[in-house]
């Protein structure tokens, strides 16, 4: 990473007993798009808050370009903040509403009104800034409120959940065009949400949160593929966990072995835990497929199969009670099974991803 544009060094915060801020370090690169993904309460908002300068951490360091300003107001921090609720000025056209932050700044008007310009082509607005705020659709109104946000050239800009109040379908397509405006203005974004799939489509990296810590902070493919924990295993995509005890231990490999020559292998850990927590995601599944060869195999019985257009999904229960999903494209090799069926799963032993070992989980490592 360059030069990071923030730096959080060991921030906590508490409300009360309730610590929403756990001893969180971060660094944010200059360009980058961050996400901040995890459930409600997990700390989110107010971690964003503390970038900002609305929230006062009791412990700990904000640095902004280089520049300690832990102590240092809101308005003297170059970062600006979008909501949820875009808090557009109602009797003020679109272009006054972008002219704002311009405004207050005493930029004079010639060069103001380059800006606003300029930001309207950005964010697809020209022509409508004489309109009101009441008189634009919904996805328009938050493009006001981005382009009212970026005017004054933020080095980052804090969105909180800012399409929250979209519906599905105009969500995907302002996704795709807010990346397109990180692109183009080359701004630090720092992204909240608690949707997995917006933060994967949008991020470089996210930083997954439980409880006020960040449980792993990575780029879209490494939280899908080499989840560290069980929380974002199952947070980020479907987690299909399995608790099983380790029979032996094979050169790079842990074996469990289970009845009737069925077996799950996984890469070893390390350590000596007596059981591990695995999981292998929905795709990298087979149904049926080798009984001998290396990887894992595991009986099971079919409780349901649904179909889902391009693929299928299969929930089967094994022995240990709990139940794996597998999604099979619905091309000429799918397995033709139904529920009730006893059915055998087979995977790589690459695709045993461990998550957290009885060693306890693991956090997030400092640099
Ligand atoms: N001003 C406050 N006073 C007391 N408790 C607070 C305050 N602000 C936040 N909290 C608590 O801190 C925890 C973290 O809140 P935060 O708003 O950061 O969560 P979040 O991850 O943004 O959640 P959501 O997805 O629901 O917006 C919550 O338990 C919340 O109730
Ligand atoms: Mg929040």
């Amino acid at each position: 990473m360059s030069e990071p544009m923030i730096v959080l060094d060991r921030v906590s915060r508490s409300f009360g007993e309730l610590c929403a801020v756990d001893d969180v370090s971060l660094e944010i690169g200059a360009g980058e798009f961050f996400s901040m993904l995890g459930p409600s309460g997990c700390g989110k908002t107010t971690t964003l808050r503390l970038i900002a300068g609305f929230e006062e951490p009791d412990v700990g360091r904000v640095m902004l370009a280089g520049e300690d300003v832990t102590l240092v107001s809101p308005r003297r921090r170059n970062v600006n903040m979008v909501f949820q609720d875009y808090a557009l000025f109602p009797h003020m056209s679109v272009a006054e509403n972008v002219e704002f932050g311009l405004r207050l700044r005493r930029v004079a008007r010639d060069q103001a009104r380059e800006r606003v310009a300029e930001m309207l082509t950005v964010v697809q607005l020209e022509g409508l800034g004489q309109r009101r705020p009441a008189e634009l659709s919904g996805g328009q109104r938050q493009r006001v409120a981005l382009a009212r946000a970026l005017v004054n050239k933020p080095a980052a800009l804090l969105l909180d959940e800012p399409l929250g109040a979209l519906d599905l379908k105009l969500r995907r397509e302002m996704q795709l065009e807010l990346k397109r405006i990180q692109k183009t203005t080359g701004t630090t974004f720092v992204y909240v949400t608690h949707d997995q799939e917006e933060a994967l489509t949008m991020s470089d990296r996210i930083a997954v949160m439980e409880g006020g810590i960040v449980q792993q902070l990575a780029d879209p493919r490494t939280l899908y593929e080499q989840p560290r924990t069980a929380f974002v295993a199952g947070f980020i995509g479907t987690s299909n966990s399995i608790r099983l005890e380790v029979s032996r231990r094979e050169g790079e490999l842990a074996v469990m072995e289970l009845d009737q020559g069925m077996r799950v292998v996984a890469p070893d850990p390390g350590g000596s835990a007596p059981r591990l927590r695995i999981t292998v995601r929905p795709e990298k599944i087979r149904i049926g497929g080798s009984s001998n060869g290396a990887g894992s195999r595991i009986r099971g019985q079919v409780v349901e199969r649904i179909y889902l257009g391009s693929l299928s999904q299969t929930v089967v229960e094994i022995a240990t009670g709990e139940r794996l999903v597998v999604h099979e494209l619905n091309d000429d090799e799918a397995a033709a099974v139904a529920p009730g069926d006893q059915v055998t799963l087979s995977w790589a032993e690459r695709h045993s991803l461990i998550v957290d070992s009885d060693d306890g989980p693991q956090r997030e490592e400092r640099s």
